[in-house]
Protein backbone atom coordinates (compact mmCIF):
# COMPACT_ATOMS: atom_id res chain seq x y z
CA UNK A 1 0.00 0.00 0.00
CA UNK A 2 1.25 3.42 -1.24
CA UNK A 3 1.93 5.39 2.29
CA UNK A 4 1.09 8.61 0.85
CA UNK A 5 -2.53 10.42 1.87
CA UNK A 6 -2.25 12.10 -1.59
CA UNK A 7 -2.77 9.52 -3.61
CA UNK A 8 -5.91 8.20 -1.49
CA UNK A 9 -9.48 9.78 -2.72
CA UNK A 10 -11.12 11.97 0.07
CA UNK A 11 -13.55 9.63 1.09
CA UNK A 12 -11.15 7.10 2.02
CA UNK A 13 -8.52 9.00 3.80
CA UNK A 14 -11.38 11.94 5.20
CA UNK A 15 -13.81 11.97 8.24
CA UNK A 16 -17.65 12.54 7.67
CA UNK A 17 -19.21 14.02 10.22
CA UNK A 18 -23.57 13.97 10.00
CA UNK A 19 -25.56 16.83 10.49
CA UNK A 20 -29.11 16.30 11.57
CA UNK A 21 -30.64 19.72 10.05
CA UNK A 22 -33.51 19.85 12.56
CA UNK A 23 -31.03 20.00 15.44
CA UNK A 24 -27.91 21.96 14.16
CA UNK A 25 -28.08 25.51 14.37
CA UNK A 26 -31.49 27.53 13.94
CA UNK A 27 -31.04 30.63 12.56
CA UNK A 28 -34.49 31.87 12.06
CA UNK A 29 -35.76 31.67 15.37
CA UNK A 30 -38.55 28.75 14.73
CA UNK A 31 -36.92 26.16 16.96
CA UNK A 32 -35.92 24.29 14.40
CA UNK A 33 -32.33 23.45 12.10
CA UNK A 34 -31.65 25.62 9.12
CA UNK A 35 -29.08 25.58 6.69
CA UNK A 36 -28.29 29.25 7.05
CA UNK A 37 -27.20 27.74 10.42
CA UNK A 38 -25.13 25.42 9.05
CA UNK A 39 -23.45 27.65 7.50
CA UNK A 40 -22.54 29.86 10.22
CA UNK A 41 -21.00 26.50 11.92
CA UNK A 42 -18.49 25.84 9.18
CA UNK A 43 -16.17 27.50 11.00
CA UNK A 44 -16.78 24.97 13.78
CA UNK A 45 -16.10 22.18 11.42
CA UNK A 46 -13.08 23.27 10.10
CA UNK A 47 -11.70 23.89 13.74
CA UNK A 48 -12.78 20.34 14.40
CA UNK A 49 -10.41 18.62 11.49
CA UNK A 50 -13.82 16.94 9.58
CA UNK A 51 -13.30 16.50 5.49
CA UNK A 52 -16.96 16.24 4.68
CA UNK A 53 -21.02 16.96 5.98
CA UNK A 54 -23.21 14.49 5.48
CA UNK A 55 -26.94 16.25 5.90
CA UNK A 56 -29.96 14.39 6.59
CA UNK A 57 -32.75 15.05 4.20
CA UNK A 58 -33.69 18.39 3.21
CA UNK A 59 -36.08 18.33 0.65
CA UNK A 60 -39.71 19.34 0.82
CA UNK A 61 -41.56 17.25 3.42
CA UNK A 62 -44.53 17.28 5.61
CA UNK A 63 -42.41 15.65 7.95
CA UNK A 64 -44.32 12.94 8.65
CA UNK A 65 -40.99 10.81 9.52
CA UNK A 66 -38.83 14.10 9.37
CA UNK A 67 -37.45 14.33 5.98
CA UNK A 68 -37.40 10.51 5.25
CA UNK A 69 -41.15 11.38 3.26
CA UNK A 70 -39.95 13.21 0.34
CA UNK A 71 -42.67 15.02 -1.44
CA UNK A 72 -40.06 17.13 -3.89
CA UNK A 73 -36.61 15.67 -4.51
CA UNK A 74 -35.40 18.46 -6.43
CA UNK A 75 -36.09 21.75 -3.87
CA UNK A 76 -35.46 22.76 -0.58
CA UNK A 77 -38.15 22.73 2.36
CA UNK A 78 -38.82 25.82 3.78
CA UNK A 79 -37.99 25.10 7.04
CA UNK A 80 -34.32 24.91 6.13
CA UNK A 81 -34.39 27.03 3.68
CA UNK A 82 -34.05 27.70 -0.41
CA UNK A 83 -32.15 26.20 -3.29
CA UNK A 84 -29.87 29.63 -3.03
CA UNK A 85 -29.32 29.01 0.71
CA UNK A 86 -28.34 25.50 -0.44
CA UNK A 87 -26.24 26.75 -3.03
CA UNK A 88 -24.39 29.08 -0.92
CA UNK A 89 -23.64 26.64 1.82
CA UNK A 90 -22.41 24.62 -1.15
CA UNK A 91 -20.23 26.84 -2.37
CA UNK A 92 -18.86 27.93 1.44
CA UNK A 93 -18.26 24.16 2.26
CA UNK A 94 -16.33 24.16 -1.20
CA UNK A 95 -14.27 27.35 -0.69
CA UNK A 96 -12.89 25.37 3.00
CA UNK A 97 -11.90 22.44 0.90
CA UNK A 98 -14.77 20.24 2.35
CA UNK A 99 -17.51 18.11 0.84
CA UNK A 100 -20.93 17.78 0.83
CA UNK A 101 -23.06 15.19 0.87
CA UNK A 102 -27.05 14.60 0.86
CA UNK A 103 -29.25 11.94 1.75
CA UNK A 104 -30.64 10.33 -0.81
CA UNK A 105 -34.06 8.14 -0.21
CA UNK A 106 -34.99 6.30 -3.10
CA UNK A 107 -36.51 3.41 -1.38
CA UNK A 108 -40.62 5.31 -0.57
CA UNK A 109 -41.56 8.79 -1.12
CA UNK A 110 -43.74 11.15 0.42
CA UNK A 111 -48.24 10.10 0.58
CA UNK A 112 -48.26 13.30 -0.68
CA UNK A 113 -45.43 13.09 -3.44
CA UNK A 114 -47.25 13.74 -6.86
CA UNK A 115 -46.17 11.14 -8.44
CA UNK A 116 -48.18 9.21 -5.35
CA UNK A 117 -51.30 11.67 -5.71
CA UNK A 118 -50.85 10.39 -9.27
CA UNK A 119 -50.42 6.70 -8.51
CA UNK A 120 -53.87 6.28 -6.32
CA UNK A 121 -55.98 8.76 -8.69
CA UNK A 122 -57.22 5.59 -10.34
CA UNK A 123 -55.97 2.16 -11.38
CA UNK A 124 -55.20 3.23 -14.57
CA UNK A 125 -53.08 5.78 -13.77
CA UNK A 126 -49.72 6.19 -16.15
CA UNK A 127 -48.04 6.34 -12.63
CA UNK A 128 -50.16 3.67 -11.11
CA UNK A 129 -47.08 0.65 -11.27
CA UNK A 130 -44.52 3.73 -9.95
CA UNK A 131 -45.95 2.18 -6.65
CA UNK A 132 -46.06 -1.51 -5.01
CA UNK A 133 -49.97 -1.84 -5.11
CA UNK A 134 -51.62 -5.70 -4.42
CA UNK A 135 -55.02 -6.97 -4.43
CA UNK A 136 -56.25 -8.01 -0.67
CA UNK A 137 -55.78 -11.80 -0.02
CA UNK A 138 -59.11 -13.74 -0.56
CA UNK A 139 -60.36 -12.42 3.43
CA UNK A 140 -59.80 -8.96 2.43
CA UNK A 141 -56.64 -8.71 4.58
CA UNK A 142 -53.25 -7.27 3.40
CA UNK A 143 -51.59 -9.31 0.24
CA UNK A 144 -48.96 -10.97 2.81
CA UNK A 145 -47.33 -11.26 6.40
CA UNK A 146 -44.92 -8.38 5.67
CA UNK A 147 -44.61 -5.95 9.00
CA UNK A 148 -43.62 -1.84 8.75
CA UNK A 149 -40.41 -1.49 10.70
CA UNK A 150 -42.49 1.48 12.42
CA UNK A 151 -44.92 -1.47 13.75
CA UNK A 152 -48.24 -2.70 11.88
CA UNK A 153 -49.04 -4.18 8.72
CA UNK A 154 -47.03 -2.81 5.44
CA UNK A 155 -50.02 -2.78 3.40
CA UNK A 156 -52.81 -0.14 3.83
CA UNK A 157 -55.81 -0.47 2.07
CA UNK A 158 -56.78 2.32 -0.58
CA UNK A 159 -60.23 3.02 -0.57
CA UNK A 160 -60.84 4.81 -3.59
CA UNK A 161 -58.88 2.05 -6.01
CA UNK A 162 -59.81 -1.00 -3.98
CA UNK A 163 -55.95 -1.92 -3.85
CA UNK A 164 -53.47 -2.84 -0.86
CA UNK A 165 -50.05 -0.43 -1.07
CA UNK A 166 -47.09 -1.29 0.38
CA UNK A 167 -44.61 0.97 2.62
CA UNK A 168 -41.64 -0.84 4.42
CA UNK A 169 -42.10 2.37 6.85
CA UNK A 170 -45.25 4.45 7.63
CA UNK A 171 -48.09 5.00 5.25
CA UNK A 172 -47.25 8.07 4.57
CA UNK A 173 -43.81 6.50 2.62
CA UNK A 174 -45.24 4.30 0.07
CA UNK A 175 -42.18 2.46 -1.42
CA UNK A 176 -41.31 3.12 -5.09
CA UNK A 177 -41.11 0.37 -8.00
CA UNK A 178 -38.04 -0.19 -8.77
CA UNK A 179 -38.82 -2.62 -10.97
CA UNK A 180 -40.22 0.15 -13.27
CA UNK A 181 -37.91 1.66 -16.14
CA UNK A 182 -39.84 4.94 -15.21
CA UNK A 183 -39.03 4.90 -11.94
CA UNK A 184 -35.49 4.29 -12.67
CA UNK A 185 -35.22 7.30 -14.92
CA UNK A 186 -36.62 9.74 -12.87
CA UNK A 187 -34.98 8.80 -9.64
CA UNK A 188 -31.34 8.60 -11.37
CA UNK A 189 -32.21 12.24 -12.73
CA UNK A 190 -32.75 13.21 -9.09
CA UNK A 191 -29.36 11.97 -8.63
CA UNK A 192 -27.79 14.33 -11.27
CA UNK A 193 -30.02 17.11 -10.55
CA UNK A 194 -27.74 17.00 -7.16
CA UNK A 195 -24.80 16.45 -8.78
CA UNK A 196 -24.41 18.80 -11.35
CA UNK A 197 -25.28 21.57 -8.66
CA UNK A 198 -21.89 20.11 -7.34
CA UNK A 199 -22.54 17.69 -4.12
CA UNK A 200 -20.02 15.45 -3.59
CA UNK A 201 -22.27 12.36 -3.52
CA UNK A 202 -25.07 10.82 -1.18
CA UNK A 203 -25.89 8.35 1.71
CA UNK A 204 -28.24 6.05 0.31
CA UNK A 205 -31.08 5.98 2.84
CA UNK A 206 -32.31 1.76 3.41
CA UNK A 207 -30.34 0.75 0.63
CA UNK A 208 -30.74 -2.84 0.96
CA UNK A 209 -34.76 -2.87 0.34
CA UNK A 210 -34.63 -1.50 -2.99
CA UNK A 211 -35.76 -4.83 -4.00
CA UNK A 212 -38.49 -6.98 -3.37
CA UNK A 213 -39.38 -10.50 -3.92
CA UNK A 214 -41.52 -10.83 -7.34
CA UNK A 215 -44.57 -13.12 -5.89
CA UNK A 216 -44.62 -11.11 -2.58
CA UNK A 217 -44.07 -14.22 -0.79
CA UNK A 218 -45.06 -14.65 2.91
CA UNK A 219 -41.56 -14.00 4.83
CA UNK A 220 -40.70 -16.76 7.46
CA UNK A 221 -40.91 -16.14 11.73
CA UNK A 222 -37.33 -15.27 13.70
CA UNK A 223 -36.53 -17.81 15.74
CA UNK A 224 -34.88 -15.56 17.85
CA UNK A 225 -37.63 -12.89 18.27
CA UNK A 226 -37.89 -12.53 22.11
CA UNK A 227 -40.81 -9.99 23.66
CA UNK A 228 -39.12 -6.31 23.96
CA UNK A 229 -37.56 -6.38 20.43
CA UNK A 230 -39.58 -4.45 17.79
CA UNK A 231 -42.70 -5.92 16.24
CA UNK A 232 -40.93 -5.90 13.04
CA UNK A 233 -38.77 -8.41 13.74
CA UNK A 234 -40.96 -11.05 14.69
CA UNK A 235 -40.72 -12.01 10.99
CA UNK A 236 -37.24 -12.37 8.98
CA UNK A 237 -37.07 -10.19 5.99
CA UNK A 238 -36.49 -13.55 3.65
CA UNK A 239 -38.33 -11.92 0.64
CA UNK A 240 -38.86 -7.98 1.50
CA UNK A 241 -35.09 -7.27 2.08
CA UNK A 242 -31.71 -7.19 0.50
CA UNK A 243 -32.84 -9.42 -2.66
CA UNK A 244 -29.78 -9.85 -5.34
CA UNK A 245 -31.72 -8.03 -7.58
CA UNK A 246 -30.77 -4.85 -5.22
CA UNK A 247 -27.44 -5.09 -6.52
CA UNK A 248 -28.66 -4.03 -10.30
CA UNK A 249 -29.86 -0.90 -8.88
CA UNK A 250 -27.07 0.28 -6.99
CA UNK A 251 -25.27 -0.36 -9.63
CA UNK A 252 -27.55 1.95 -12.09
CA UNK A 253 -26.98 4.01 -9.28
CA UNK A 254 -23.51 4.16 -9.53
CA UNK A 255 -22.82 4.38 -12.56
CA UNK A 256 -24.78 8.00 -12.89
CA UNK A 257 -22.26 8.61 -9.37
CA UNK A 258 -19.36 7.80 -11.93
CA UNK A 259 -20.11 9.93 -14.70
CA UNK A 260 -18.86 12.65 -12.22
CA UNK A 261 -15.36 13.18 -11.05
CA UNK A 262 -14.58 12.33 -7.72
CA UNK A 263 -17.86 11.87 -5.90
CA UNK A 264 -19.03 8.44 -4.27
CA UNK A 265 -21.83 6.73 -2.56
CA UNK A 266 -22.93 5.43 0.89
CA UNK A 267 -25.13 3.05 1.64
CA UNK A 268 -27.35 2.56 5.18
CA UNK A 269 -27.63 -1.03 5.12
CA UNK A 270 -28.64 -2.99 8.55
CA UNK A 271 -26.92 -6.86 7.33
CA UNK A 272 -24.85 -8.97 8.62
CA UNK A 273 -21.48 -8.44 7.77
CA UNK A 274 -21.58 -11.13 5.43
CA UNK A 275 -24.20 -9.90 3.87
CA UNK A 276 -23.46 -6.18 3.90
CA UNK A 277 -19.97 -6.85 1.44
CA UNK A 278 -22.37 -7.80 -1.83
CA UNK A 279 -23.15 -4.30 -1.42
CA UNK A 280 -19.18 -3.13 -2.51
CA UNK A 281 -20.52 -4.82 -5.93
CA UNK A 282 -18.95 -8.28 -7.07
CA UNK A 283 -16.22 -6.08 -8.94
CA UNK A 284 -16.64 -2.90 -7.08
CA UNK A 285 -19.93 -1.36 -9.07
CA UNK A 286 -21.87 -1.12 -5.79
CA UNK A 287 -21.44 1.54 -3.11
CA UNK A 288 -18.34 3.03 -2.58
CA UNK A 289 -18.64 2.60 1.42
CA UNK A 290 -21.51 0.53 2.42
CA UNK A 291 -22.12 1.65 5.79
CA UNK A 292 -20.59 -0.88 8.80
CA UNK A 293 -22.70 0.09 11.83
CA UNK A 294 -21.02 -2.66 14.10
CA UNK A 295 -19.76 -0.82 16.62
CA UNK A 296 -23.06 0.22 17.50
CA UNK A 297 -24.57 -2.68 18.50
CA UNK A 298 -21.55 -5.00 19.97
CA UNK A 299 -21.67 -5.73 23.19
CA UNK A 300 -18.32 -3.20 24.57
CA UNK A 301 -15.76 -5.51 25.54
CA UNK A 302 -12.31 -5.50 24.07
CA UNK A 303 -12.34 -9.14 22.75
CA UNK A 304 -15.84 -8.97 21.09
CA UNK A 305 -14.67 -5.58 19.10
CA UNK A 306 -11.30 -6.62 18.44
CA UNK A 307 -13.44 -9.79 16.85
CA UNK A 308 -15.82 -8.21 14.75
CA UNK A 309 -12.78 -5.59 13.44
CA UNK A 310 -10.80 -8.34 12.36
CA UNK A 311 -13.53 -10.05 11.50
CA UNK A 312 -14.52 -6.71 9.22
CA UNK A 313 -10.98 -6.55 7.97
CA UNK A 314 -11.04 -10.31 7.03
CA UNK A 315 -14.48 -10.13 4.68
CA UNK A 316 -13.35 -7.29 2.58
CA UNK A 317 -12.78 -7.49 -0.80
CA UNK A 318 -9.65 -7.01 -2.00
CA UNK A 319 -10.95 -3.53 -3.86
CA UNK A 320 -13.13 -2.04 -0.74
CA UNK A 321 -12.36 0.16 1.97
CA UNK A 322 -13.78 -0.19 5.24
CA UNK A 323 -15.30 2.55 7.30
CA UNK A 324 -16.78 2.42 10.76
CA UNK A 325 -19.32 4.42 12.64
CA UNK A 326 -20.29 5.35 16.09
CA UNK A 327 -23.47 7.05 15.79
CA UNK A 328 -26.47 8.10 14.27
CA UNK A 329 -29.85 9.87 14.08
CA UNK A 330 -31.45 6.15 14.96
CA UNK A 331 -30.00 4.46 17.42
CA UNK A 332 -28.72 5.43 20.85
CA UNK A 333 -25.84 8.05 21.53
CA UNK A 334 -22.21 6.12 22.61
CA UNK A 335 -21.86 8.27 25.48
CA UNK A 336 -25.51 6.70 27.05
CA UNK A 337 -24.55 3.14 25.28
CA UNK A 338 -21.24 2.91 27.27
CA UNK A 339 -20.93 5.65 29.80
CA UNK A 340 -18.89 8.97 29.37
CA UNK A 341 -15.20 7.39 30.36
CA UNK A 342 -15.63 4.47 27.13
CA UNK A 343 -16.62 7.56 24.89
CA UNK A 344 -13.17 8.47 25.34
CA UNK A 345 -11.87 5.05 24.22
CA UNK A 346 -14.72 4.99 21.99
CA UNK A 347 -13.57 8.32 20.13
CA UNK A 348 -10.27 6.60 19.91
CA UNK A 349 -11.05 3.65 17.97
CA UNK A 350 -12.98 5.18 15.62
CA UNK A 351 -10.49 7.94 15.05
CA UNK A 352 -7.43 4.88 14.63
CA UNK A 353 -9.48 2.15 12.86
CA UNK A 354 -8.56 1.56 9.34
CA UNK A 355 -11.53 3.04 7.46
CA UNK A 356 -13.39 6.08 6.87
CA UNK A 357 -14.81 7.39 9.97
CA UNK A 358 -18.53 8.74 10.16
CA UNK A 359 -18.98 10.83 13.53
CA UNK A 360 -22.03 12.23 14.52
CA UNK A 361 -22.85 15.30 15.57
CA UNK A 362 -22.72 16.26 19.57
CA UNK A 363 -20.70 13.15 20.00
CA UNK A 364 -17.76 15.45 19.77
CA UNK A 365 -18.89 17.08 22.95
CA UNK A 366 -20.46 14.13 25.03
CA UNK A 367 -23.92 14.15 24.18
CA UNK A 368 -26.17 11.81 25.97
CA UNK A 369 -29.66 10.44 24.93
CA UNK A 370 -32.26 13.15 26.33
CA UNK A 371 -35.41 11.32 27.93
CA UNK A 372 -38.04 12.55 26.55
CA UNK A 373 -41.44 12.85 27.70
CA UNK A 374 -44.86 11.16 26.43
CA UNK A 375 -46.13 14.70 25.49
CA UNK A 376 -43.02 15.59 23.96
CA UNK A 377 -42.17 13.01 21.89
CA UNK A 378 -42.25 13.32 17.98
CA UNK A 379 -40.37 10.80 16.27
CA UNK A 380 -43.72 8.30 14.93
CA UNK A 381 -41.45 5.30 15.26
CA UNK A 382 -42.17 5.77 19.19
CA UNK A 383 -45.57 7.07 18.84
CA UNK A 384 -46.30 3.43 16.88
CA UNK A 385 -44.22 1.29 19.28
CA UNK A 386 -44.34 3.25 22.17
CA UNK A 387 -42.55 2.26 25.59
CA UNK A 388 -39.97 -0.12 24.39
CA UNK A 389 -37.10 2.69 23.84
CA UNK A 390 -37.16 2.03 19.92
CA UNK A 391 -38.18 6.00 20.09
CA UNK A 392 -35.44 8.10 18.18
CA UNK A 393 -36.07 11.84 19.82
CA UNK A 394 -33.50 11.16 22.36
CA UNK A 395 -30.55 11.43 20.19
CA UNK A 396 -31.76 13.90 17.88
CA UNK A 397 -32.08 16.56 20.63
CA UNK A 398 -30.54 20.59 19.58
CA UNK A 399 -26.47 20.68 19.38
CA UNK A 400 -25.42 22.53 22.26
CA UNK A 401 -23.42 25.38 21.35
CA UNK A 402 -23.31 27.85 24.53
CA UNK A 403 -24.66 27.78 28.22
CA UNK A 404 -26.86 30.96 26.94
CA UNK A 405 -30.45 30.38 26.52
CA UNK A 406 -31.21 28.17 24.22
CA UNK A 407 -28.37 26.54 24.40
CA UNK A 408 -27.17 28.86 21.51
CA UNK A 409 -29.07 26.70 19.04
CA UNK A 410 -32.20 28.49 18.97
CA UNK A 411 -33.41 31.96 20.37
CA UNK A 412 -37.19 30.58 20.20
CA UNK A 413 -38.75 27.09 21.65
CA UNK A 414 -36.71 23.86 20.65
CA UNK A 415 -38.54 21.48 18.31
CA UNK A 416 -37.08 18.78 20.93
CA UNK A 417 -36.15 19.67 24.54
CA UNK A 418 -32.32 20.79 25.47
CA UNK A 419 -30.10 18.25 27.35
CA UNK A 420 -30.43 19.10 30.92
CA UNK A 421 -26.65 19.55 31.31
CA UNK A 422 -26.05 21.66 28.71
CA UNK A 423 -24.84 24.57 30.86
CA UNK A 424 -21.65 22.70 31.92
CA UNK A 425 -21.57 20.28 28.03
CA UNK A 426 -21.56 22.43 25.11
CA UNK A 427 -19.03 23.67 22.64
CA UNK A 428 -18.01 27.01 24.11
CA UNK A 429 -17.10 25.75 27.73
CA UNK A 430 -15.67 22.11 26.24
CA UNK A 431 -13.48 23.91 23.56
CA UNK A 432 -11.55 25.85 26.22
CA UNK A 433 -11.12 22.92 28.70
CA UNK A 434 -8.27 20.96 27.46
CA UNK A 435 -9.07 17.59 28.75
CA UNK A 436 -12.52 17.45 27.90
CA UNK A 437 -13.38 15.29 25.11
CA UNK A 438 -14.00 17.83 22.78
CA UNK A 439 -10.42 18.34 23.02
CA UNK A 440 -9.51 14.91 22.76
CA UNK A 441 -11.66 14.52 19.19
CA UNK A 442 -9.87 17.66 18.12
CA UNK A 443 -6.30 16.13 19.02
CA UNK A 444 -7.07 12.62 17.58
CA UNK A 445 -8.44 14.12 14.19
CA UNK A 446 -5.17 16.28 14.09
CA UNK A 447 -3.45 13.51 14.49
CA UNK A 448 -5.35 11.32 12.27
CA UNK A 449 -5.24 13.77 9.60
CA UNK A 450 -1.00 14.13 10.31
CA UNK A 451 -0.55 10.80 9.93
CA UNK A 452 -1.13 8.74 6.76
CA UNK A 453 -0.63 5.65 9.10
CA UNK A 454 -3.69 6.48 11.26
CA UNK A 455 -6.01 7.67 8.07
CA UNK A 456 -4.42 5.09 5.17
CA UNK A 457 -2.24 2.93 6.87
CA UNK A 458 -2.20 -0.84 6.81
CA UNK A 459 -3.90 -2.63 10.00
CA UNK A 460 -2.79 -5.17 11.81
CA UNK A 461 -4.47 -6.85 15.11
CA UNK A 462 -2.14 -7.85 18.28
CA UNK A 463 -3.60 -10.51 20.41
CA UNK A 464 -6.26 -8.83 22.76
CA UNK A 465 -6.72 -9.80 26.16
CA UNK A 466 -9.34 -9.73 28.58
CA UNK A 467 -9.94 -5.65 28.79
CA UNK A 468 -7.24 -4.78 26.66
CA UNK A 469 -7.50 -4.40 22.33
CA UNK A 470 -4.29 -3.62 20.72
CA UNK A 471 -3.52 -2.59 16.79
CA UNK A 472 -0.73 -1.19 14.69
CA UNK A 473 -1.39 0.94 11.62
CA UNK A 474 1.21 1.30 9.24
CA UNK A 475 2.72 3.41 6.64
CA UNK A 476 5.98 2.76 4.92
CA UNK A 477 8.12 3.08 8.16
CA UNK A 478 5.85 4.60 10.66
CA UNK A 479 4.39 2.61 13.18
CA UNK A 480 1.94 3.62 15.23
CA UNK A 481 0.82 1.13 18.09
CA UNK A 482 -3.23 1.87 19.73
CA UNK A 483 -3.80 0.28 22.99
CA UNK A 484 -6.92 0.63 24.63
CA UNK A 485 -8.14 -0.32 28.10
CA UNK A 486 -12.22 -1.11 27.95
CA UNK A 487 -11.82 -1.76 31.63
CA UNK A 488 -12.60 0.88 34.32
CA UNK A 489 -9.31 -0.75 36.27
CA UNK A 490 -5.99 -0.33 35.78
CA UNK A 491 -4.18 -2.69 32.91
CA UNK A 492 -1.18 -3.57 32.00
CA UNK A 493 -0.02 -4.39 28.54
CA UNK A 494 3.33 -6.08 27.62
CA UNK A 495 5.53 -4.07 25.14
CA UNK A 496 8.61 -6.02 25.20
CA UNK A 497 7.64 -8.37 22.33
CA UNK A 498 7.32 -5.75 19.95
CA UNK A 499 11.43 -4.41 20.21
CA UNK A 500 10.96 -1.15 19.82
CA UNK A 501 11.33 1.95 21.39
CA UNK A 502 7.73 3.18 22.21
CA UNK A 503 6.71 6.82 23.11
CA UNK A 504 2.88 7.92 23.91
CA UNK A 505 1.73 10.37 20.89
CA UNK A 506 -2.00 10.68 23.01
CA UNK A 507 -3.44 9.69 25.65
CA UNK A 508 -7.69 9.64 26.02
CA UNK A 509 -6.91 11.54 29.00
CA UNK A 510 -5.05 13.84 27.15
CA UNK A 511 -2.12 13.91 29.72
CA UNK A 512 0.65 11.97 28.56
CA UNK A 513 2.69 13.70 25.66
CA UNK A 514 5.75 12.29 24.82
CA UNK A 515 5.98 9.77 27.49
CA UNK A 516 9.24 7.35 26.66
CA UNK A 517 7.81 3.73 27.61
CA UNK A 518 9.52 0.49 28.89
CA UNK A 519 8.91 -2.71 28.67
CA UNK A 520 5.50 -2.76 30.43
CA UNK A 521 2.59 0.00 29.44
CA UNK A 522 0.57 0.79 31.93
CA UNK A 523 -3.23 2.35 31.31
CA UNK A 524 -5.24 3.79 33.79
CA UNK A 525 -9.02 2.42 33.93
CA UNK A 526 -10.53 4.12 30.70
CA UNK A 527 -7.85 5.05 28.90
CA UNK A 528 -6.87 4.45 25.61
CA UNK A 529 -3.01 5.34 24.06
CA UNK A 530 -1.43 5.85 21.11
CA UNK A 531 2.08 5.25 20.53
CA UNK A 532 4.93 5.48 18.47
CA UNK A 533 7.31 2.90 17.78
CA UNK A 534 10.71 3.02 16.97
C1 LIG B 1 -33.49 5.06 7.68
C2 LIG B 1 -33.35 6.42 8.25
O1 LIG B 1 -32.08 6.54 8.81
C3 LIG B 1 -34.45 6.60 9.25
O2 LIG B 1 -34.28 7.75 10.01
C4 LIG B 1 -35.75 6.61 8.50
O3 LIG B 1 -36.81 6.69 9.42
C5 LIG B 1 -35.91 5.36 7.65
N1 LIG B 1 -34.72 5.02 6.94
C6 LIG B 1 -37.00 5.53 6.64
O4 LIG B 1 -36.57 6.40 5.63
Amino acid sequence: MNPNAQTFRWWESGIVYQIYPRSFLDSSGDGIGDLAGIRQKLDYLQWLGVDAVWISPIYPSPMADFGYDVSDYTDIDAIFGSLLDFDTLLADVHARGMKLLLDYVPNHTSDRHPWFIEAKSSRSSAKRDWYIWRDAAPDGGPPNNWRSNFGGAAWTWDKATGQYFYHAFLKEQPDLNWRNVAVQQAMLDVLRFWLNRGVDGFRVDVMHHLAKDRQYRDNPPNPDFRPGMSPYRELLTTHSVDLPEVHEIVALMRAVVDEYDDRMLVGEIYLPLERLMAYYGASGEGAHLPFNFQLLRLPWDAKGVATVVERYEALLPSYAWPNWVLGNHDKPRIATRIGAAQARVAAMLLLTLRGTPTMYYGDEIGMHDVPIAPDQVRDPFEKNVPGLGLGRDPVRTPMQWTGGDGAGFTTGLPWLPLADDFTANNVAVLRDQPNSILSLYHRLIELRRAEPALSVGAFAALPVSDNVMAYMRKAGDRRLLIVLNFAAHACGFDLSMLEAQAEVLLSTHLDRHQEQLGDNLQLRGDEGVIIELR
